[in-house]
């Protein structure tokens, strides 16, 4: 199946304004998705909020079973969330630890999780344990299995990291933490939405994701998986009486689902978008999304390898669409504003965010390309030549 880029390009109609390079930030989200967004909304002026949820029940409810076919999974264990940080938390959190615990992570892990870690570690006495990465940087296999005994509580690792093109085995980890009976807990952010993922492959119990970055869905979405019977057993970290029934004066019971994670005042209009940009990504085709949006990304690192000045900072083998770089004597920021000044939306990633992998490797802030299905070729051209002409330092 091949992607028929003039009919992606007519449902995004940020691609008439601008040349639209951060989708590892948050996409342009297809006409579909606005237009359920703004007549939901419409709804809700015109009859009432909870009005319109009575009468949007079904589509609503189907949001959950969109979000478990994309991956997977059935739609008991799905819970919808405000961004993928608030999903990660509350599985992270539903987890006791004790003095001694080990968590394994990876060196890539994303900056909101790791100061989770530090948290927990500095209230429980649990220990951060950070796996290797092999020579091509991404997370070391063997290395993982060797760390395992009886002390590791939790793997949680980062599947693609939001500071370039890395893509860690993540399946390969699901593997070892099966078979070691430990808690593993995925990081999808970056991932879901440009490449297939399926729990089952996977072997995660928790996976989360978020709305609007490679989706296309709008902000303020997320959601969490959590494997069936895992989550009848996890506690969430905070409830309320949409996730705990309060059945009587001294009682309350947890919902039977992963909605136990959820509270009960939402953004329907948002959970609606999320369901029908998810619902439009599978009627293109995961898999042709992934190749269009690797091809891009490969054309972006092999122009960008020419460019004197200019320091590709993605690791691995194999490699997502993100595209990091330095341009030599130019700050991030700079490159950034002025690939803006020419209609190219970029951004840039701090050391912050994945503080381990920026001492390790000495990053500066860098600059973040992240193409997707629906740009063009003549877009990444355009993207490239401008970088050279920064590089060239000629305005
Ligand atoms: C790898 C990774 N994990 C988690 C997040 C957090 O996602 P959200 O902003 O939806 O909470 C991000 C956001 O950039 C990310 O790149």
């Amino acid at each position: 199946m091949t992607i028929d880029l003039q009919r992606v390009r007519a449902d995004t109609i940020g691609v008439n304004h601008r040349i639209h390079l951060n989708n590892a930030g948050a996409a342009l989200v297809p006409t579909p998705v606005l237009d359920a967004m703004t007549g939901y909304l419409r709804r809700e002026a015109e009859i009432g909020g909870y009005e319109a949820a009575g009468e949007q029940a079904d589509r609503l409810n189907g949001v959950y079973a969109s979000v478990a076919r994309l991956i997977g999974a059935s739609s008991d264990e799905i819970a919808l969330m405000e961004n993928a940080t608030i999903a990660w938390q509350m599985a992270f959190y539903a987890i006791r630890f004790r003095p001694g615990d080990r968590i394994l992570t990876s060196q890539a892990e994303y900056g909101a999780n790791y100061v989770a870690f530090l948290q927990v570690a500095k209230q429980t006495g649990a220990r951060i344990d950070v796996i290797p990465n092999d020579a091509s940087g991404a997370l070391c296999v063997p290395s993982l299995e060797r760390m395992i005994d009886e002390r590791v509580r939790l793997i949680a690792i980062t599947w693609v990291p939001t500071n370039g093109g890395l893509v860690n085995p993540a399946a390969a980890v699901g593997k070892i933490a099966r078979k070691a009976g430990v808690l593993y807990l995925l990081d999808a952010c970056q991932a879901v939405g440009q490449m297939p993922v399926d729990v089952g492959t996977l072997r995660c119990d928790m996976l989360s994701a978020t709305g609007r970055k490679f989706l296309r869905g709008p902000r303020g979405t997320g959601f969490l998986y959590v494997r069936r019977e895992l989550m009848l057993r996890l506690e969430p970290p905070l409830i309320d009486h949409f996730g705990a029934v309060w059945v009587a004066p001294e009682r309350y019971e947890l919902r039977p689902d992963a909605r136990r994670f959820e509270s009960w005042e939402n953004n329907y209009a948002a959970r609606l978008g999320l369901g029908v940009a998810i619902d439009y990504a599978l009627s293109i085709g995961i898999d042709p999304i992934m190749s269009r949006a690797r091809l891009l990304a490969d054309m972006m690192r092999e122009a960008l390898m020419c460019i004197p000045n200019v320091e590709i900072k993605d690791l691995g083998t194999e490699r997502a669409a993100i595209v990091t770089f330095t341009v030599q004597g130019v700050d991030a920021s700079d490159v950034k504003a002025r690939l803006a000044a020419q209609g190219i939306n970029v951004t840039t990633s701090q050391p912050s965010s994945t503080l381990l992998d920026a001492i390790t490797r000495s990053l500066p802030t860098v600059v973040r390309a992240s193409p997707h299905y629906y740009n063009s070729e003549e877009e990444v051209y355009r993207f490239t030549e401008t970088i050279a002409a920064i590089a060239r330092n000629d305005n």
